[in-house]
């Protein structure tokens, strides 16, 4: 039987080449070929950590620590995974602001995919994760959830596409989104901000950038089905109804549109302990 969790997690946008390519990316960044140790900061149902077993020059010494705080989405990883005799992952159930209590181990990186922007308590966390590191460490991560990541040429899809799916939920529900729920995540911070947060830890910021990511139509239909999604652009309407009316907002305005693609921006930073 399918859980609620299960049905609405990650799994299906994660598996789409264009995010596997922006997370790519982000473990060229962070040389994670050279690495030993690594955390997968909010590994979720584990597509990054596949992509870090791909890049594994010697899979034997090495130690991978998948860290997310739902229980559901770390045994959702270690199936999808399987059984690995070569490479050592240890799931591990924590929230991320514990790195240190739930992780002893110092690591060479930390990558910290599509995350970050859920911690309100961001400093605590990224002491951690210094604390975590061995010197010279890598952190690494990417978020396109900040002040600025909706290109001005995708405003007027976002527009339309939301007030379509609310009047959607509104004429075939009754319901409507209860804006005082909004949730942290949906909160967000400047792109300056991130990198002082790094650099007032006593991180060297290496690389600082922003992509242009053409996201297809298939990206915005996968994360509708997404409940942390949901619940970010339609606080307080059950999951299957939310899903339902995304989704369904989203077909009309696309082919209203005649849209290919709708860009969004991708915040990659890596920082080295010093
Ligand atoms: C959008 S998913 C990203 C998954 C994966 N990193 C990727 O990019 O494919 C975010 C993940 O962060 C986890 N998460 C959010 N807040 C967390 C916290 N405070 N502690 C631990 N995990 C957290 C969620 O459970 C979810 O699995």
């Amino acid at each position: 039987m399918v859980t609620a969790s299960e049905e609405y997690n990650f799994t299906s946008f994660s598996n789409l080449p264009f995010y596997t390519k922006v997370n790519e990316r982000l473990l060229d960044l962070a040389e994670v070929g050279k690495q030993r140790k690594i955390v997968d900061l909010g590994c979720g149902t584990g597509g990054i950590t596949k992509l870090i077993l791909e890049r594994l020059q010697s899979a034997k010494d090495t130690v991978i620590y998948a860290v997310d705080h739902s229980r559901t989405a770390l045994k959702a990883a270690a199936e999808e995974i399987g059984e690995r005799k070569d490479v050592a992952i240890k799931y591990v159930h924590s929230e991320v602001q514990n790195l240190t209590g739930a992780v002893k181990d110092k690591v060479d990186a930390v990558v910290y995919c599509n995350s970050i922007h859920y911690v309100p308590e961001k400093t605590v966390l990224v002491d951690q994760i210094k604390e975590t590191l061995e010197p010279n460490g890598i952190f690494a991560f990417n978020t396109s959830f900040y002040e600025g990541s909706h290109p001005d040429d995708s405003l007027l899809f976002f527009r339309k596409w939301m007030m379509r799916s609310l009047r959607i939920l509104k004429r075939e529900h009754g319901l409507s989104a209860d804006k005082s729920a909004k949730v942290s995540s949906r909160i967000q911070l400047k792109a300056q901000d991130y990198v002082d947060l790094v650099e007032n830890a006593g991180f060297k910021v290496l690389v600082n950038d922003f992509n242009r990511v053409e996201v297809p139509h298939e990206g915005w239909h996968h994360i509708s089905g997404f409940s942390d999604w949901i619940e970010g652009v339609m606080p307080g309407v059950p999951l299957d109804v939310g899903r339902e009316a995304l989704q369904k907002g989203l077909g009309q305005i696309w082919d209203e549109m005649e849209l290919k693609t709708v860009p969004r921006l991708w915040l990659s930073v890596s920082a080295a302990k010093i």
